[in-house]
């Protein structure tokens, strides 16, 4: 069953004010040329001053124990940024931590609403989470291990905190549907994809192999959830899973999704 959007009294757009789109327009331009005085480049300028002007997003801590240190210290002898795998650790850690509560919120929703425009269940939302929860605790081991600190806010992990505050709006605001909520998530499971992506290319750059087994296990994991939240959204959407560009009327006739 499709997602029903309601049709109401919306007075966003100019239709709802025929008179006075006509008013307005008859003051316009016939062509793109702005009917006031002025551009942006005072507002361009005064950026332009702060971006000059403006420090780093934090930094990466030092290696409080001794073999963190060392670690670090040889790792930077050999020509590598210990703190970009850090950074990007950090960045991970606090993403993953965000996907957990993405789908706690999301779970709440399911059971409020009961809904019914997709296939997906409340086992399904479960795992997944449990999934984003278990990636935390595997970025938060690989921290410790390089002699990191999980519990510090790396510059990248301040940025995709604020990335995401946006994706946490959107979920838990009690207005927004499965559907709508779902893609809010589904930007949240393609980062995840690249982010996993990058730091096994990362850490592979930095022979930091004994990590690389566990970062693979999540990216499959993550293949999989994006792959997952994509149908249900088009099943809330179309009615039904788009597959290799085609609409398939029913779902339980589709090829089962192939992850890589
Ligand atoms: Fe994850
Ligand atoms: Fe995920």
């Amino acid at each position: 069953m499709k997602e029903q959007i309601p049709v109401g009294m919306n007075r966003t757009g100019v239709q709802m004010s025929p008179f006075e789109t006509s008013t307005m327009q008859a003051g316009m331009p016939a062509s793109m040329t702005p009917a006031t005085p002025g551009d942006d480049t005072a507002l361009a300028d005064m950026r332009s001053q702060y971006i000059t002007d403006a420090d780093a997003i934090g930094s990466v801590p030092v290696p409080a124990t001794v073999q963190g240190a060392v670690a670090a210290g040889a790792s930077m002898m050999l020509g590598n940024q210990p703190q970009l795998l850090l950074d990007k650790l950090g960045e991970r850690l606090a993403f993953e931590r965000t996907g957990t509560r993405l789908y706690d919120a999301l779970i709440t929703k399911f059971e409020a609403t009961q809904d019914s425009t997709t296939s997906m269940t409340l086992a399904d939302l479960q795992k997944i989470r449990q999934d984003e929860a278990r990636h935390f605790s595997i970025v938060a081991s690989a921290i410790e291990a390089l002699g990191g600190d999980p519990t510090s806010q790396t510059p990248c992990a301040d940025l995709v905190g604020v990335e995401s505050m946006g994706l946490v709006q959107a979920v838990t605001d009690p207005r927004t549907t499965i559907a709508q909520s779902l893609h809010a998530i589904l930007i949240g499971e393609m980062a995840d994809n690249v982010g996993w992506e990058m730091l096994i290319a990362l850490a592979e750059d930095q022979q930091q192999i004994s990590l690389i087994s566990d970062f693979s296990v999540a990216l499959d994991e993550e293949r999989a959830h994006l792959l997952q939240v994509r149908n249900w959204l088009e099943e809330a959407t179309l009615g039904a899973v788009v597959s290799d560009g085609a609409l398939v009327d029913d779902i339980s006739d589709a090829n089962p999704p192939q992850v890589h």
